[in-house]
């Protein structure tokens, strides 16, 4: 069981994937919780977590929108406890070319990925930079270095989250409030499933385990580290990202993401 302590950390997209395993993570070093997800799942999650020995609040909010982004502030400032750590992490990808997805659920991609992120962030960090204290992590991805073709929305939210934290990141320094970046690979969650991309070939591929994906990210954040990319084929593949035409990269994302592209 954890030392018993008043740090607080704040997890969103708790309920499945890489931010529960950031919560456990954060819960097993002894920090109370509050969590957040859009769906009832939220609640098992916080009973899972509660089972590690620390305080969990739990709030089921839609971070797509201000408002909900706000709510959940609300919710967290309610609580009195300072926020130590904000591990912002709720996401949504969306697959297939962009003409045959459903505008609206391509808007809320972006709204979750961006418009809720960085409303949610710009109230906590605000907070933080009066304290003088404070560590952000920003789920963003490897997908952010790489033009997104039937994937070109959510690359795009990526590429914007990245692009944030860097330079968030700058903005902050010597303040006392630290901004990491987060940028697996393809992991194994719900992610895939929940984007419709389990015809394809990135859908089908071996994946990294979250629960790795979360260690590296947690080790990044508390070591004040800018960035992290999880796995060293994710490594490999960013490193080759940046040296590489953005018109060749979206062709070879097409081979990867395309409807079909998948064996099964
Ligand atoms: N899996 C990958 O290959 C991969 C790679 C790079 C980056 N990422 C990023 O990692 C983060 C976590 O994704 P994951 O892979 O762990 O997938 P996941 O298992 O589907 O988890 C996504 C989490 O975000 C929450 N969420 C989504 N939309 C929300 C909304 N509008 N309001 C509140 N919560 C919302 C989900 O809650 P509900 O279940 O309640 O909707 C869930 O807790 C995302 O930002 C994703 O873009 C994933």
């Amino acid at each position: 069981m954890p030392e018993v302590s008043n740090k607080l950390a704040v997890v969103t997209g708790a309920s499945s994937g890489i931010g529960l395993e950031l919560a456990k993570i954060a819960a097993g070093e002894g920090y109370d919780l509050i969590i957040a997800a859009d769906e009832d799942q939220i609640d098992v999650a916080a009973d899972i977590l509660r089972s590690i020995g620390v305080t969990v609040d739990a709030m089921r909010v839609d971070l797509s929108t201000k408002e909900g982004a706000r709510d959940f502030a609300r919710f967290v400032a309610d609580n009195g406890q300072p926020v130590d750590l904000l591990l912002a992490n709720a996401g949504r990808g969306l697959g297939k070319g962009f003409l045959d997805q459903v505008l609206d659920e391509a808007l809320h991609v972006v709204n979750t990925n961006v418009i809720g992120t960085v409303s949610l962030i710009h109230t906590i960090a605000n907070q933080m930079r009066s304290r003088g204290h404070g560590k952000i992590l920003v789920t963003g991805s490897i997908a952010g270095f790489i033009p997104g073709t039937y994937q070109a929305v959510y690359n795009g939210t990526k590429a914007f989250l990245n692009s944030f934290s860097f330079a968030l990141r700058h903005e902050l320094k010597d303040t006392g409030v630290t901004v990491t970046c987060l940028m697996p690979g393809p992991t194994q969650t719900k992610f895939f499933e929940r984007a419709d991309m389990l015809d394809t070939e990135v859908g089908q591929a071996e994946k990294d385990d979250p629960a790795d994906v979360a260690k590296a990210g947690f080790k990044a954040l508390m070591n004040d580290e800018g960035d992290v990319v999880a796995g060293w084929k994710n490594k490999l593949q960013s490193v080759m990202a940046n040296v590489t035409p953005a018109n060749i990269l979206a062709e070879q994302h097409a081979k990867m993401a395309a409807p079909g592209t998948g064996k099964d």
